[in-house]
């Protein structure tokens, strides 16, 4: 028994939760994930899994990206950079509606399974059932030889190590690495960035991981916000364009692991509903970066702000803007539109973090919930 309990400290790091670790753990995971894979100077994107079928990849008609919680998210933001770099269209589903729904799949399909554990039930038995449909099926997962990495017709590891803290970190954002690669790749082999798009892409990505270091210096301040919120029964968080899936993903990592309800929506949506549940107790987290929606986001800040809410807004640095509406800013490095979600996610996971931790929940095995589902 002891001895079990100082295996899980040294193999905490340090940390108080495997969580944790793995929250700081992104700028080397995120790292891991595009070595070997990018070659700045060249201006060259290398993935064997895509270079090999990559005539049946850049004809599809249509990408079907199939997967389940913190990994259907990170195919919400592969949706966006998807059609914006490759121009084909991206359903992103479920597996398990995908899977009961009566699909239609076609050979001129390609299916982007994605899953951390690569032991999904839902998603391995949606992949079987794009297969028999003859779609061509990817797979992207986190871990080595497992059931969906050997179920898929090619695939992209992320490399991010083994993830233990059942709320998905770490893997989010090495999935979301993985997919912009791939994308990237697409469009490389479409001719449909130039030379100096690509390399000021390729430029950025290899910059995400100072990004996200700098991210996690805003630990104290995010720490301080928990302090305040941590009792709220509420929460409701609001994103536009990239940052609309990193919305969904804040708001499901609160559930997670505080127990507290969270919705995510995406903040011209919230007119359509939630606006009704505002009041000066509903604290809202907003993420306002600068690039993509700034002036369209800056007025739903406007409509919160007047219905009393509690603003907590995530800004890019510098901005003032957003400052002398919201209750709290926190700051985060500028970087392309299409990587923002990898910086703007990791606020947001320190904050869940560190309101589960006040709230004494058990933040690496929250109650009812697996790391991996296996059964349905
Ligand atoms: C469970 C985990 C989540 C995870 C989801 C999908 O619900 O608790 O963290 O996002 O399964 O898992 P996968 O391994 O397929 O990414």
């Amino acid at each position: 028994q002891e001895l079990q309990l100082n295996l899980e400290q040294i193999e905490k790091n340090g940390y108080d939760h495997f969580m944790l670790k793995e929250i700081h753990e992104q700028p080397d995971a995120i790292k891991d994930t595009y070595r070997g894979r990018l070659l700045l100077n060249d201006g060259i994107i290398k993935m064997a899994g895509i270079e090999d079928n990559i005539e049946r990849l850049t004809s599809a008609q249509r990408i079907i990206i199939v997967a389940c919680g913190t990994s259907w998210h990170a195919g919400l933001v592969a949706e966006y950079i998807f059609e914006d770099l490759i121009r084909i269209p991206v359903e992103v589903e479920y597996a398990s509606e995908f899977r009961y729904r009566n699909p239609v799949i076609t050979p001129n399909d390609v299916v982007i399974a994605i899953s951390q554990s690569g032991e999904t039930a839902d998603t391995l038995a949606a992949i079987k059932l794009a297969k028999e449909k003859g779609a061509f099926v990817f797979g992207v997962c986190n871990v080595v030889g497992s059931s969906i990495a050997r179920e898929t017709h090619a695939g992209a590891y992320t490399h991010a190590g083994p993830e233990i803290g059942v709320a998905s970190t770490k893997a989010f954002t090495t999935q979301i690495t993985v997919l912009s690669l791939i994308a990237l790749k697409l469009a490389q082999f479409k001719g449909m960035l130039s030379a100096s798009q690509l390399r000021e892409y390729i430029a950025e990505m290899e910059a995400i991981p100072a990004k996200v270091e700098e991210c996690l210096k805003v630990d104290a301040h995010v720490k301080y916000i928990s302090s305040m919120y941590k009792d709220s029964p509420n929460f409701l968080y609001l994103g536009r364009g990239y940052n609309f899936p990193v919305a969904l993903e804040g708001a499901l990592k609160l559930k997670e692991i505080s127990y507290i309800h969270a919705e995510g929506y995406p903040a011209a949506e919230m007119k359509h509903g939630p606006i009704a549940l505002i009041d000066e107790h509903m604290p809202v987290v907003v993420i306002a970066t600068k690039r993509g929606h700034y002036e369209k986001v800056l007025s739903n800040i406007q409509e919160i702000k007047s219905r009393k809410a509690k603003i907590i807004a995530v800004v890019t640095k510098g901005d003032t803007e957003v400052r002398e509406m919201a209750d709290h800013v926190i700051e985060v490095p500028e970087t392309l539109e299409g990587l923002t979600p990898l910086i703007t996610t990791i606020p947001l996971q320190l904050l869940s973090y560190h309101i589960a931790v006040m709230r004494e929940c058990n933040v690496d095995q929250p109650r009812n919930l697996a790391k991996s589902v296996t059964v349905e």
